[in-house]
């Protein structure tokens, strides 16, 4: 059964019309995710410059068994949730070898993007067909507060691929606070996160010669252009990404390349764009191991494991609730 709660082109409108009338002009990065944005973000994943995905698979890799002793340490069954399972190819490393073991759990892969989750259900039950799946088709934090009121068995969330960097700090220290505030003693969460590192390394991964990127940030404007009846013209924006090493933020943009009207159907009015204004589409944010101290801190969780890939560009930290 999934537990669905499309995308309304209501939510689009509202959403658009919230960031638009910011300061400076914002998107959220949910809107990436429609059918076409999903294909981009699988081809971004298998681009060379995009460090990320090869170095958590080494990671999920190599400390498989490590995670699978963590997650039945009184074995007890659990639920494994995925949050932004997105293709899930990652977790099938662990899926794999939590099914070998004969481990007992059920897998609820959490994604706002029903495209994406069919397929990545389909995909999985053909491959694990003893495996038992509840897709939830839901934002984030709805999801989360449905999981808690059902509260049924011990949870094990999973927050990979360095989704948390797609918020700030503060709203990803929000964001796990909020998580920890539902869990139980033996309840656990693993993140990824990616790390400070040479910043020509991170800028190559969000500003490609392939020009990938630059279309998952156009697609937006597409996107716009389709559910909201708007005119934007493709050609009068420029994908700009932006790497600060200080404070490991990489934020990206479309900028106005002139100053323009664009008409918006949904809101029967049209949005100015000045010469060199910004729209800023996302926010994907670098830690170092102090910032991911300070969110355990924060929100009531102590890290138990730190699991690095060879280069230490990434890593997975698995956290549990605080004693006392
Ligand atoms: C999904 N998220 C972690 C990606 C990131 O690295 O921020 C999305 C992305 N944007 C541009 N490239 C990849």
């Amino acid at each position: 059964m999934i537990i669905t709660t499309d995308i309304l082109p209501t939510e689009v409108a509202r959403a658009v019309k919230e960031g638009f009338a910011k300061i400076p002009k914002r998107l959220p990065s949910w809107l990436f995710y429609d059918e076409a944005g999903d294909k981009i973000f699988q081809a971004i994943m298998r681009m060379p410059e995009y460090y990320l995905t090869p170095c958590e698979y080494e990671i999920l890799q190599a400390n498989k068994d490590k995670l699978y002793q963590r997650f039945t340490t009184d074995g007890s069954a659990f639920d494994l949730i995925e949050l932004g399972a997105g293709d899930g190819l990652k977790t099938e490393i662990l899926l794999r070898h939590f099914q070998s073991k004969e481990a007992a759990f059920r897998y609820l892969p959490v994604d706002v993007s029903s495209t994406a989750l069919s397929s990545l259900t389909h995909r999985l039950a053909d491959i694990f067909p003893k495996l038992a799946i509840q897709p939830v088709n839901k934002q984030y934090n709805e999801a989360i507060r449905t999981l808690y009121e059902e509260d049924l068995n011990r949870k094990v969330f999973l927050f990979l691929g360095a989704n948390i960097g797609n918020f700030q700090v503060h709203e990803a220290e929000n964001f796990v606070t909020m998580i920890a505030s539902g869990m139980h003693p033996d309840d656990q969460l693993l993140i990824g996160f990616d790390l400070k590192k040479d910043p020509r390394l991170v800028q190559a991964a969000y500003d490609d010669p392939h020009g990938i990127t630059r279309n998952f940030n156009m697609n937006l404007l597409i996107r716009l252009n389709r559910e909201l009846g708007a005119q934007f013209q493709l050609d009068q924006f420029r994908h700009y990404p932006y790497y600060d090493p200080e404070s490991g933020m990489t934020k990206s943009y479309l900028v106005s390349l002139r100053a323009q009207d664009v008409y918006i159907e949904a809101f029967q009015s049209a949005i100015h764009f000045d010469r060199w204004e910004v729209i800023h589409t996302e926010v994907s944010q670098k830690y170092d191991i102090p910032m991911i101290e300070k969110i355990a801190s924060v929100s009531g969780l102590e890290i138990t494991d730190v699991l690095y890939d060879c280069k230490h560009y990434f890593c997975d930290v698995l956290f549990k609730k605080k004693n006392g």
